[in-house]
């Protein structure tokens, strides 16, 4: 399959009549990143995408711009679960890092099918796939758990801890996002360091202080303080 998040895209008024429903494959060839980058992923890799249904998340609109952070502190808390003695952290807006490598990515896709909004969740993780195998440039920001721990993970035990940990999160950022905010907040890479986003084309550079309960980047800029909403960091 090309892309987990493309298929599901292309089946999305079917699949909202299911949803919550997953598109799964153990060989995605052609992996959207953000904009208009790839996903690398060989076998080994998890790769997969979550249909829901915006209207039944139980999330109000503000709320949902909180899919991509509390979807990298699910698969965070996953990977600090089975090895705990591994730096994991989460990189507003969308990455868990392994010792300050990428080990996972999301990208949350929204479209309106019909009279619905659906939510595209698509997750790719590094699991038993070794990052020797990839192209240089991908090579020396990524890494794997087989490449971390020098050991193999059973895909299905993990997905399904990744699913779970998601519904609780989501179901407690309906009525808690505080305190959800706070968990992604502790394991936050970018906090405290000096960094520059590119937000539309735009550069912004500051101390990132934390990540706001709407999910904005709060940036502490020589022109003040700044809240981003969506950019790349091209520097940290
Ligand atoms: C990023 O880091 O830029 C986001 C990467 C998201 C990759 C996943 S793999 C499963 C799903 N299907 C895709 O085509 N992309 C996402």
């Amino acid at each position: 399959m090309e892309s987990t998040n493309q298929l599901a895209g292309a089946l999305l008024t079917d699949l909202l009549k299911q949803a919550p429903a997953l598109v799964l494959t153990a060989n995605q060839t052609a992996g959207r990143g953000r904009g208009r980058n790839q996903w690398w992923a060989t076998s080994g890799a998890m790769t997969f995408s979550l249909v829901l249904n915006a209207a039944s998340t139980g999330l109000p609109v503000e709320k949902q711009g909180l899919t991509a952070i509390v979807s990298g502190l699910a698969v965070a808390r996953v990977i600090r679960a089975t090895s705990s003695h591994l730096d994991t952290a989460i990189k507003w807006p969308n990455d868990v890092l392994i010792n300050q490598k990428k080990v996972c990515g999301i990208l949350v896709e929204q479209h309106p099918a019909s009279t619905q909004t659906g939510i595209i969740i698509g997750v790719g993780i590094n699991v038993n796939n070794s990052l020797q195998a990839a192209p240089r440039e991908v090579q020396v920001r990524a890494t794997s758990l087989y490449d971390e721990t020098q050991q193999y993970f059973d895909m299905t035990q993990l997905l399904v801890e990744v699913l779970r940990q998601f519904e609780a999160l989501q179901s407690r950022v309906a009525c808690d996002a505080a305190s959800v905010l706070q968990e992604v907040n502790d394991h936050s890479f970018l906090n405290g360091r000096h960094v520059a986003i590119d937000a539309g084309g735009r550069e912004m550079c500051g101390i990132c202080e934390r990540i706001d309960t709407d999910g904005a980047l709060v940036l502490k800029t020589e022109q003040g303080i700044q809240r981003l909403y969506g950019g790349s960091v091209t520097r940290w």
